[in-house]
């Protein structure tokens, strides 16, 4: 039976004029982040980190060695970084402009623990084989594809060896995004959740990826626990031997090192619900009982409309960027609910919301 028709109210003049600038901007959206692109590109974070965290238009222009005549140009440019607040505006009579959190995270070169570059992140879901995704995306909607948007425009899966061989330059630089986005926040967890990893003896890190920190940040913070990492075995033959963790070549559809407690950070959203399903049923078998301390530890985005407007806006678009690139998805605390009951567990918590993501233990 058709749903009952809600009367179409006319909107207003003053509503139809707002409707109309509205529409301007989520049609220019993308804008934004062409113009945060080009910023990283010109190398305006690092630029202004050097000058000693505020640069005026001029300075810019002398450091990037720009031609003097793009300075008005230049100046819009910033201006609407900074009404994003990519920047902040020191002195507006001078249109001097310093780095805000966000783009701290965007300057070459820091030597802290805590920061990582995101520029590899920012260039990958920025380049034209990502965007096509995007501008492809009603096309796909009609076609009866199983695979997602990326497969089927790129005919390879992303991170994968298909796309290696096919943009080797891409996958380069993809892989380094992946890394950056998966690895960025390792520290702060540690520091800030101390409490989840108390009582861990023995930790199997399901999927290694990049540079394996993780594991060595966990080993290096709780140098009592015997952590084992599990990857696909030609993964695992590229990592060298380091005497600290137990690398394992598998597969975690198949089995799962034993372990007291098992991480999946960053994983799950990858994967379908069924898929997922048959990785953390694995995962029950691995981990002890729950008298043991036995329990899957898991780290991903939940989402939450109930989160400020921008951040629940962040976690949706992650949510569209997993669909268009692995056919994954990101999950409310209903879904993780889901998911976790059809795998055979019998409770689970969310430990702790974390940025965007969230910290959540499964228990047998
Ligand atoms: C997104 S990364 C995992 C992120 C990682 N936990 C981190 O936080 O950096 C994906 C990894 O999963 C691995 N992988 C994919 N399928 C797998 C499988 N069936 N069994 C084990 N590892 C797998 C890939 O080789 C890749 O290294």
């Amino acid at each position: 039976m058709a749903t009952q028709a809600t009367p179409i109210v006319v909107p207003t003049d003053a509503e139809l004029l707002q409707a109309q600038a509205d529409l301007w901007r989520h049609s220019l959206y993308y804008l934004k982040s062409m113009a945060l692109k080009c910023a990283v590109e010109l190398g305006i974070p690092t630029a202004i980190y050097r000058l000693g965290g505020s640069a005026s238009i001029p300075d810019l222009i002398t450091a990037l060695s720009l031609p003097v005549a793009k300075q008005q140009f230049l100046s819009r440019l910033m201006r609407l970084l900074a009404s994003s607040g990519v920047f902040s505006v020191v002195d507006s009579t001078e249109a001097t402009y310093s780095l805000t959190p966000l783009s701290y995270l965007l300057v070459d070169g820091i030597e802290a623990d805590d920061h990582i570059n995101h520029a590899p992140f920012l260039l990958t879901v920025t380049a034209t084989h990502y965007i096509d995704l995007a501008m492809g995306l009603a096309h796909w909607f009609k076609q009866d594809a199983k695979k997602p948007p990326f497969d089927h425009v790129h005919g390879a899966s992303l991170f994968e060896e298909s796309m290696e061989r096919k943009h080797p330059e891409f996958h380069k630089m993809a892989m380094q995004g992946l890394i950056v986005h998966d690895n960025f926040g390792t520290n702060i967890a540690l520091r800030e959740l101390s409490d989840i990893y108390q009582g861990i003896n023995s930790l199997t890190d399901c999927c290694y990826h990049g540079d394996g920190m993780t594991a060595k940040a966990i080993v290096k913070a709780f140098p009592h626990m015997k952590v084992t990492v599990l990857d696909l075995p030609q993964e695992i033959r590229k990592i060298p031997t380091d005497g600290v963790v137990n690398y394992v070549g598998g597969d975690m559809f198949k089995s799962i090192p034993r372990a007291q407690v098992v991480l999946l950070k960053m994983v799950l959203h990858h994967w379908s619900d069924e898929d997922c399903v048959k990785i953390l049923a694995n995962c029950k078998k691995a981990i002890a009982s729950r008298e043991e301390g036995g329990k899957v530890l898991i780290g991903d985005i939940v989402l939450d409309p109930a989160s400020e407007p921008v951040m629940f806006e962040t976690q949706l678009l992650m949510d569209v960027c997993m669909m268009l690139m692995k056919g994954g998805r990101q999950r409310d605390l209903n879904d993780w609910r889901d998911i976790f009951i059809k795998a055979g567990f019998s409770d689970f918590k969310l430990v702790k919301k974390f940025g965007a993501r969230g910290v959540l233990e499964a228990y047998p």
